[in-house]
């Protein structure tokens, strides 16, 4: 890809000498972060957390808790994002916020997004133990369904929060149950017009948050930690395909417009897109192919598909969301099949901030961990954070690059160094003053 790593430009005044003695409880966080995985609605060690979901309130419950006992206020917004506050001296200044979700997709492990929820949580109360007091006020923010799995669109609260879904566009999202956000935000308590969820920019002084890697560079080269510059555009298309259906046995091959042979063309098109750009950036996935009427002695007539195209760069995505089009449109005329397509999303790519990157640089060289830059092919809330505020993301390792599967691990080691830099981040945005 082109230069994604250019020098950081350092903008930062009056950057404050970082807390001498940090030092991070990793016993007791791993404790937490077990505690939370234990909530969920599949039998250990399988997390599932579903937004709204059972499970997803009571972890939400327990997260809330343990900021109580660490002092920190908190406040709810109307889809559910959460933001625990630790007073700044100067309660006019605009707060430094970090964070990540705590939703989990369906057969997920432990760590995605809870390190940054948690780790983000040891981090204040590390720079609390080391008697740092922050001149601007750090928030820990708990994003509401950064996962797809219930609506079919990530990001959810830091969509709306960034002003990226309108909500018009929210209130008419449902999940496969054909239950509206609008029913189910409510029997989950959290109420009020949803207008009230975007922020301004500006709102916040700047944002970083913690994640694992979820990819397998940092712990193949032996690395503590990743520097993220950028993160990769995600697309999501529903495409459905309509045929003709009929008797397995008694339709002849020849009269046949079967929409699953056609879904099968459509699936490795997208596959030949994805890879003609000859780009590590670029991924297409299909994870969604439902078949009607799914009987083993019937043609299929109809097929939905849900697909993920992402790139760092934002054009060549769309020129492999172009190339899936015209080949689709190609086998719909040679098959006698209808397809049409649904843009779930289509965002842009986000890059990360000068000065927070020279934040989040400098606490690595006070720390004496070893790091490199890398860009970020997964999304995360920090994708429209970008929109409202200066925002960077610090990786840790996650063994063998696992993650979506209960095998998900990051090591107490990983974490430590993570939560350690994340506090010196912080400790430094918080005491200097640019606006
Ligand atoms: C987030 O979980 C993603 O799919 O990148
Ligand atoms: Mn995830
Ligand atoms: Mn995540």
């Amino acid at each position: 890809m082109a230069d994604m790593n250019p020098p950081v430009e350092n903008s930062l005044e009056n950057a404050a000498p970082n807390p001498v003695d940090i030092s991070v409880d990793i016993a007791g966080l791993m404790a937490e972060i077990e505690a939370l995985a234990g909530i969920s609605e599949a039998e250990p060690p399988v997390v599932t957390r579903v937004v709204f979901g059972e499970a997803d309130l009571r972890a939400r419950a327990y997260v809330k808790a343990l900021s109580r006992e660490a002092g920190l206020s908190i406040r709810e917004d109307s889809i559910g994002n959460t933001f625990m506050r630790w007073n700044g001296l100067d309660p006019h200044l605009s707060a430094v916020a970090t964070g990540s979700h705590i939703d989990a997709i369906p057969n997920a492990g432990a760590y995605d997004g809870v390190v940054g929820v948690l780790g983000g949580l040891e981090a204040i109360r590390t720079l609390q133990r080391a008697g740092f007091q922050p001149r601007r006020s750090i928030e820990l923010v708990l994003f509401t369904s950064e996962e797809p799995t219930r609506f079919g669109i990530g990001c959810l609260g830091s969509r709306m929060m960034a002003g990226a879904l309108s909500p018009g566009e929210a209130q008419n999202l449902q999940d496969k149950a054909g239950r509206g956000l609008e029913d189910l935000r409510r029997v989950a308590g959290f109420t009020g017009d949803l207008a009230s969820v975007q922020l301004d920019a500006g709102h916040f002084n700047s944002f970083v948050e913690l994640h694992i890697e979820q990819g397998p560079l940092l712990e193949r080269e032996g690395l503590q930690l990743g520097i993220v510059t950028h993160i990769a555009a995600p697309a999501s298309l529903r495409i459905l395909i309509e045929g003709e259906g009929g008797h397995a046995g008694a339709m002849l091959m020849t009269d046949r417009h079967d929409a699953l042979a056609a879904a099968a063309e459509v699936i490795l098109a997208l596959e030949a897109a994805a890879k003609s750009t000859g780009e590590i950036d670029t991924v297409g996935t299909v994870g969604v192919c439902e078949v009607f009427p799914g009987a083993v002695n019937s043609v299929p007539s109809r097929v939905r598909l849900e697909t993920d195209v992402r790139d760092t760069d934002g054009a060549r995505r769309d020129g492999v969301l172009a190339a899936l089009k015209s080949s689709a449109a190609e086998v719909a005329a040679r098959r006698g099949v209808r397809i049409s397509f649904e843009t779930v999303n289509s965002d842009p790519p986000a890059t990360c901030d000068g000065a927070v990157l020279a934040a989040l640089e400098a606490s690595i060289a006070d720390s004496g961990h070893s790091a490199r830059r890398m860009v970020s092919r997964a999304y995360h809330d920090s994708l429209f954070m970008a929109r409202l505020a200066p925002v960077a993301m610090l990786f840790t390792p996650c063994r063998g690059g696992v993650s979506h599967r209960p095998d998900e691990y990051a090591s107490p080691e990983w974490i430590a160094a993570g939560v350690e830099v994340l506090a010196r981040t912080l400790a430094q945005l918080s005491s200097q003053s640019f606006t």
